[in-house]
């Protein structure tokens, strides 16, 4: 989602550096660039090893000591910097930046930097409401510099009241959302991720390998470009993404119904999720006990959500997914006409880095007019970013 981007990260000397850690792995798992300038005194906090070993890149602390590259270091990440942020932001580098001091590696990189710049202040709920410390942050906000509100609570300090830095994730929500297109602003997605289930007896079900990870990543992605999303999803290990309605469902018919709940209403449907085609007929009330023969059961056709849903389509976008292993075009095309999608996303599953269980996916897209473009293996993140670029062409 952030591939390409390249994020500063200023670390000051709090408490709450640690939860910096956390906002460079989540950055990191949004594919961006962090480089790491930490304060003298945060270091004192956390070490620069460990900003070094998650961001991959060599973390300054001392603007004269002998540096790793050729540049002049302050100036490169000044000019890098497509977003740079403070967090923690203590007291002493917000009154720093706000009266134009330049006396260490963060607060100088700062000065020089034409990014937007973001701090997320944590400090003591009496050094936060300050005059001093409020002029400063009035005075920077008036100059343009944004501020992630802290929150209340208990601080680390053992006090209560406001000055607690905000969540790793809700920082990182914010940094993502200043650097991508809103461009489904306004617009209600639905994402289907996962297998479905069907029960057997009270113990056993069928399912598939489907993980949710494509739709789950879709999800994100629709999310991150301001889209409402609703993610209906069978059973998976995945963590609900965050910020997103997540409609947890078994069976396929539940899904149906959850589909059918959210279709007129939405602008994009993407069906990434494995529904089973077939459940037992009988689904025994007790448990089936083994004998020494075989077991024989029976299976009845699952109704198709796609083509139930089809039937009301009017202006909703609809993308489909083929997890085929043979035929794929022909069989995608077929796809098309029964089930009115504007564009199917194929994959191959036998291949090992494309489809169920992988982080990758090597896919081919068709759409409804034929047009059809083949991409290179790439991580599902980066899928999600082609499909829903092409979801908003559509929608336009
Ligand atoms: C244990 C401890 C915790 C601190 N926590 C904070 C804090 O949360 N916020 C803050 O503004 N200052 C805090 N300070 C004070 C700063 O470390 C001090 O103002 C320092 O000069 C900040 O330097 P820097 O802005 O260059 O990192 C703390 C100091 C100590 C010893």
């Amino acid at each position: 989602m952030l591939k390409g981007k390249n994020i500063v990260l200023g670390v000051t000397g709090g408490i709450a550096a640690y939860k910096a850690v956390d906002v460079v792995s989540r950055l990191r798992k949004r594919h961006a660039n962090v480089d790491v300038i930490m304060t003298k005194s945060a270091s004192e906090f956390v070490t620069p090893l460990t900003f070094r070993s998650l961001s991959q890149n060599y973390v300054t602390v001392d603007m004269f000591e002998e540096p790793k590259t050729w540049d002049i270091e302050h100036i490169s990440l000044a000019q890098k910097a497509d977003v740079f942020l403070v967090a923690p932001a203590t007291a002493n580098i917000i009154g720093k930046v706000a009266n134009g001091i330049a006396d260490d590696m963060l607060s100088t990189t700062i000065m020089a930097t034409r990014a937007k710049v973001v701090f997320a202040p944590a400090m003591n709920t009496n050094m936060y409401t300050n005059p001093i410390v409020q002029e400063n942050i009035k005075k920077l906000k008036s100059l343009g510099h944004q501020f992630i509100k802290p929150g209340s609570g208990r601080l680390a300090c053992g006090d209560y009241g406001e000055g607690k830095m905000a969540e790793p994730v809700d920082i990182v929500e914010y940094v993502t959302g200043l650097l991508i297109n809103k461009d489904l602003e306004g617009k209600k997605v639905v994402v289907t991720a996962g297998p479905t289930i069907e029960p057997i007896d009270p113990v056993r079900y069928i399912t598939n390998y489907s993980s949710g990870k494509m739709g789950y990543s879709l999800a994100v992605e629709a999310k991150a470009r301001g889209a409402n999303v609703v993610l209906i999803s069978g059973p998976t290990n995945l963590e609900p993404p965050t910020g997103i309605e997540v409609i947890r469902v078994k069976t396929t018919e539940e899904m149906l119904k959850e589909v059918s709940n959210h279709f007129d209403s939405c602008d994009g449907l993407i069906k990434a999720a494995a529904p089973l085609d077939y459940r037992p007929e009988k689904v025994s009330d007790t448990k089936i006990k083994k004998n020494d023969g075989n077991l024989e059961l029976s299976f009845i056709r699952n109704p198709d959500i796609s083509q139930e849903i089809s039937k009301r389509k009017e202006k909703q976008i609809m993308v489909g997914f083929a997890a085929e292993t043979d035929n794929l075009v022909e069989n995608a095309k077929k796809k098309i006409e029964k089930k009115k999608f504007d564009f199917i996303v194929l994959n191959d599953v036998s291949n090992r880095d494309a489809g169920f269980m992988s982080d990758t996916n090597i896919i081919t897209i068709i759409d409804s007019n034929e047009n059809l473009v083949e991409y290179p293996k790439m991580s599902k993140a980066e899928v999600s970013k082609v499909i829903i670029d092409k979801l908003v062409d559509m929608l336009k």
